[in-house]
């Protein structure tokens, strides 16, 4: 395959992703609330309910990375094909394009409220903080404020819903407008219909299989959290390690020889394509390096658990810390206390208890308390956690497992 089909191939598909993401972000945002107290929630509901909702959030997921290589490719192709100082302006859209698809990443991160994106935007917004003279402000207007609250997801929420999709939208529509033989081809009845066929079996692939990722809800207290941005933000974050110094470095200094070098292309002088490949090759080599010396250093670093996984693990610790004392490390109702004072605790690893009793009783019983001697947990656990602990004491202790 020669530059030109990668090139004009990497314009539909980037084109395709872009409308499946506007397509599927719209579906998401009739089910997700953009409150501080329910937005986990409402994903941790799309997520349970799977089907159709927990397609979409995969679709969208997955999508937001497939676009940011398919326009990544797209733009290094136009380079490379020295078609930059030929069409100018369909650079500069393109170039706008993907920036507004990397802010469009930088904001949507936050939005499903879990604890990597939480930590992880707290860490960006440092970044932003670095900047020299604007930093604060820009930083206090994402914010909404001086501190993380209850306006910055709003704030997020906004322009990652309304202002990026709206200029999104014009930008691309200027594009199409252009009358650029690439983009009127793509247009062309084949591909459209190839294009829908591709996107289809994407669509089943992506989701079916794969869901996207959800922690555990943001917890503002729990300062160990160690945060990773997306892959595509690795090298960035290594960067960062060797300008810890000057951090404006690496978010004032960067971004900006970045940017005008990108919009400066078309005026600097014709360059051979040998030097273009050098260049190109340059450019993702140190990309490369950088990712892969993150990736390395990170190597140790326990795995990012799933919801579901983590929920487990801490229901396990709470169950060990809560009510060990009176049901046992294992279950049986032998805990010190029960011994001690003689209580009733049921055996959880006897089929009897379970005959006896049904999941509401189990989350009441931990909610409320029961008889004299089973003390009540509504303020120490949430509703979430208390139906962890029903599934983590049928994972370990009913009979049948
Ligand atoms: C101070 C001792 C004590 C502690 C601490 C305690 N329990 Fe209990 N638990 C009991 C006793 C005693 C019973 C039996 C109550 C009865 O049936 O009258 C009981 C009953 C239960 C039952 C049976 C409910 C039913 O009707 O099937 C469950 C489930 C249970 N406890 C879970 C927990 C969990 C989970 C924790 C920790 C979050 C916990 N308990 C902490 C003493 C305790």
């Amino acid at each position: 395959m020669n530059v030109q089909a990668i090139f004009k191939l990497s314009a539909g598909i980037s084109f395709l992703f872009l409308s499946l993401l506007m397509i599927s972000g719209w579906g998401l945002s009739g089910g997700y609330i953009p409150s501080d107290s329910e937005a986990f929630s409402s994903i941790l509901y799309l997520r349970k309910m799977g089907g159709i909702g927990q397609m979409i959030r995969s679709l969208h997921f997955y999508l937001s990375s497939g676009l940011i290589i398919s326009g990544f490719i797209f733009l290094i192709t136009f380079f490379l094909l020295g078609y930059v100082s030929q069409y100018v302006k369909q650079w500069y859209f393109s170039l706008a394009l993907y920036f507004l698809i990397v802010g469009s990443c930088f904001t949507g991160y936050l939005l499903p409220m879990d604890q990597n994106a939480f930590w992880g935007t707290q860490v960006r917004l440092g970044i932003v903080e670095t900047i020299p003279l604007l930093g604060l402000t820009i930083a206090n207007l994402l914010r909404g404020g001086l501190t993380f609250g209850s306006e910055t997801l709003s704030r997020f929420f906004t322009i990652h819903g309304s202002i990026i999709p709206v200029l999104l939208s014009f930008t691309s529509i200027i594009l199409i407008q252009s009358q650029w033989e690439p983009i009127k081809e793509l247009l062309s009845k084949s591909s459209i219909f190839f294009g829908t066929i591709l996107g289809m079996i994407l669509i089943y692939f992506l989701t079916y299989s794969i869901s996207a990722p959800l922690e555990l809800p943001a917890n503002p207290i729990d300062v160990e959290y160690i945060p990773r941005p997306e892959w595509y933000f690795l090298w960035l974050f290594e960067f960062g390690k060797y300008v810890e110094w000057a951090p404006w470095i690496r978010s004032a200094l960067l971004p900006l020889a970045g940017t005008l070098f990108l919009f400066g292309i078309p005026f600097l002088k014709q360059n051979s394509s040998k030097q273009r490949y050098m260049i190109a090759a340059g450019w993702c080599s140190i990309w490369l390096i950088l990712t892969g010396i993150t990736l390395y250093a990170d190597r140790n670093l326990p795995d990012k658990l799933d919801y579901e996984a983590a929920m487990f693990v801490q229901a396990d610790e709470n169950y060990q810390s809560l009510c060990y004392d009176c049901h046992g490390a294992t279950g049986k109702g032998d805990g010190p206390q029960s011994k001690t004072f003689g209580l009733e605790s049921p055996d959880f690893t006897l089929m009897t208890y379970w005959k006896q009793t049904n999941d509401d009783q189990i989350i009441k019983a931990i909610k409320d308390g029961k008889g004299k001697d089973m003390p009540d947990f509504k303020k120490k656990l949430t509703q979430h956690q208390i139906e962890a602990l029903l599934n983590m004491m049928k994972i370990s202790y009913h009979p049948n497992n």
